[in-house]
């Protein structure tokens, strides 16, 4: 297979740094970044052999929930975070998944609102000036 989604593992971990995003920098958001690769909760999307993108997640009362997703810059408006969703989507613990970002990440909203994400919701107080928006999706 030359496309496709698995588990990451710690051999991953240069590639994925090359472009994990600059908030789970700081060391208590990259010791937990760490034990969710560690505990299968990270997944890598993968082409031609290399990583392209990863997805880390987590529940959210009960439900899946996609915390981080990002994709190589020079991979990106390829389908890479497409791919990524789906995966979590055919994996999703319930009837439904849900996702969030900032309402100033129009990149992430573009791509939610492609793949048939709805906005559910509005979480103020974390980033100020910049509410997270919160979507979900019910893959059918
Ligand atoms: C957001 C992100 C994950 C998108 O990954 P991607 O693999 O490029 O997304 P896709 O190729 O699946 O995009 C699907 C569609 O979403 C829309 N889209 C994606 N990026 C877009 C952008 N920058 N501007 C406008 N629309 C965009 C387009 O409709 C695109 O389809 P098209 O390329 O045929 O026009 C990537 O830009 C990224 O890693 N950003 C930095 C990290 C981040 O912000 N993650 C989200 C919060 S954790």
């Amino acid at each position: 297979m030359n496309a496709g989604v698995r588990a990451a593992c710690a051999d991953d971990l240069p590639a994925i740094d090359a472009f994990i995003p600059a908030f789970l920098e700081p060391p208590y958001k990259r010791g937990r970044f760490l034990r969710a690769l560690r505990d299968g909760k990270v997944v890598v999307a993968i082409d031609e052999g290399s990583v392209t993108g990863f997805m880390w997640v987590n529940e959210f009362f009960g439900h899946t929930f996609v915390n981080v997703l990002a994709v190589a810059p020079r991979q990106r408006r390829r389908g890479h975070a497409g791919t990524l969703l789906a995966h979590a989507e055919r994996n999703a613990l319930t009837d439904r998944v849900f996702t969030s970002t900032n309402a100033s990440n129009a990149a992430m909203h573009a791509v939610l609102k492609r793949y048939g994400w709805k906005r559910c919701g509005e979480v103020g107080d974390l980033d100020l000036g910049d509410p997270e928006i919160v979507y979900v999706k019910y893959p059918s």
